[in-house]
C-alpha cells in the first residue's frame, strides 16, 4: 500500500480488519515498528476523533506524530496549477508539500469540500496535489468526497458485533437523517463504497427524494425512499445526514420524521445503531436511541484507534 485514500488502496478488507482487531487485543504488539519514523497530521478543518485516534495509533507503533492545524495556524494554501496568486492564498501546495515530505515519513491530511462546486470537490484536487508533490505516503483523514479511516472503523465495528451475535450476512441500512446545515457526502459515500466492496452484507440505502448519492459509490446497494421498508429486519442502522449531490450542496427536505426513534427501531432486528459523530442530538438522532443499549457509537469511535493503527502499520511495512 503506497497511500490510503479509499477502499481501492486495500487488497483484502477482512485481512485489514483482522489486523485492526489484533491491535485492539494487544495495542503494543508492534510498539517498535515505527521507531524513528514521523507522521505529520495536517488539518485544514476541525476534528476530535480522527486527530486523537491517529496520534494514539502512531504512538502505539512507536512513531512520533506531529499535528499541524494548517487551516488555522498555517499559510493559506493554493491548489490550482498555474494560479496567479494575487488573492488570499500565500503558498502553493507545489512549494509547501515537498517541504513536508522532507519533515515527515508519512503525511496525513484532512480537507473538506466547499459544497459550492461539485466538479471541483469531486476532482479531489487537494489530496491529489499532496500525493503529486509530497513524495511520501499520504493518508486521508477525510477528503472532499471520502472518509476511509471512518469506513474501515465502521466495517471493523460491524465485524466484531456480527461475530458476537453470530450473524453470517447482516442487513445493513444507511439512513439519511435531518440536520441544520448542509454537510458533505463523504461519510455516506465512503461507507457505501466500503460496504459494497466488502460484499458480505445485504446493503440498503434510504433517503428522501433529491438526496441521491453519486452512483459510483452506491452501485450494488438497494436504494429506497421508504425508510420504514428499509429498516425492516435490519441488523445495523447507520445514521448520517448529507446534503444534495445532484443540485449540489443544498438542503431540500429536512423532514424531522426522518430522525430515528424507538418506534422506528422496533421495525428492525433490534439493530445496532451507528453514527460517525459528532451528532446533533434530537435532530439527527434522538436521546432515546443514543442513550439506549442499541447505540454502539462510542464503541465505533473507540475503534478509530485500531483502524488507524492497522493502516499505519501497513504503510510502514510496505514503504520502509
Ligand atoms: N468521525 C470523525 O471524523 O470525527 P472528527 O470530525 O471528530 O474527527
Amino acid at each position: 500500500m503506497r497511500n490510503f485514500i479509499s477502499v481501492n488502496d486495500i487488497k483484502n478488507i477482512d485481512q485489514l480488519v483482522q489486523k485492526a482487531l489484533d491491535y485492539k487485543s494487544d495495542p503494543l504488539k508492534d510498539k517498535t515498528l515505527g521507531i524513528h519514523k514521523r507522521i505529520g497530521c495536517l488539518f485544514l478543518n476541525p476534528s476530535m476523533r480522527t486527530r486523537l485516534s491517529t496520534q494514539i495509533a502512531a504512538q502505539n507503533l512507536g512513531m512520533e506524530a506531529i499535528v499541524f492545524n494548517v487551516g488555522q495556524e498555517g499559510w493559506a494554501l493554493e491548489f490550482e496549477d498555474e494560479a496567479i496568486m494575487s488573492g488570499n492564498t500565500v503558498e502553493h501546495v507545489k512549494d509547501a508539500a515537498p517541504v513536508l515530505g522532507k519533515y515527515f515519513d508519512i503525511l496525513a491530511i484532512r480537507t473538506f469540500p466547499s459544497l459550492k462546486n461539485r466538479e471541483d470537490d469531486y476532482s479531489e484536487l487537494f489530496i491529489k496535489q499532496f500525493i503529486k508533490y509530497t513524495g511520501v505516503p499520504i493518508v486521508s483523514l477525510e477528503s472532499a468526497t471520502l472518509h476511509p479511516l471512518q469506513s474501515l472503523t465502521d466495517v471493523l465495528t460491524i465485524t466484531e458485533e456480527s461475530q458476537n451475535s453470530k450473524l453470517k450476512r447482516p442487513k445493513i441500512v444507511l439512513t439519511w437523517a435531518p440536520h441544520v446545515k448542509p454537510l458533505p457526502q463523504c461519510v455516506a459515500n465512503s461507507f457505501s463504497q466500503w460496504i459494497n466492496a466488502w460484499g458480505i452484507a445485504d446493503f440498503v440505502i434510504t433517503h428522501p427524494e433529491d438526496y441521491e448519492l453519486d452512483e459510483q459509490f452506491t452501485k450494488g446497494a438497494t436504494i429506497t425512499h421508504n425508510q420504514d421498508e428499509a429498516l425492516k429486519n435490519a441488523d445495523f442502522v447507520y445514521v448520517k445526514n448529507w446534503s444534495t449531490y445532484r443540485d449540489y450542496g443544498k438542503i431540500y427536505c429536512n423532514d424531522p420524521e426522518w430522525m430515528l426513534t424507538k418506534e422506528k427501531l422496533s421495525l428492525t432486528n433490534s439493530a445496532k445503531v451507528m453514527h460517525c459523530l459528532p451528532v446533533r442530538r434530537n435532530v439527527e438522532l434522538s436521546d432515546e436511541i443514543l442513550d439506549s443499549p442499541n447505540s454502539i457509537v462510542t464503541q465505533q469511535a473507540g475503534n478509530r484507534v485500531w483502524a488507524a493503527q492497522a493502516v499505519l502499520s501497513e504503510l510502514i511495512k510496505s514503504n520502509f
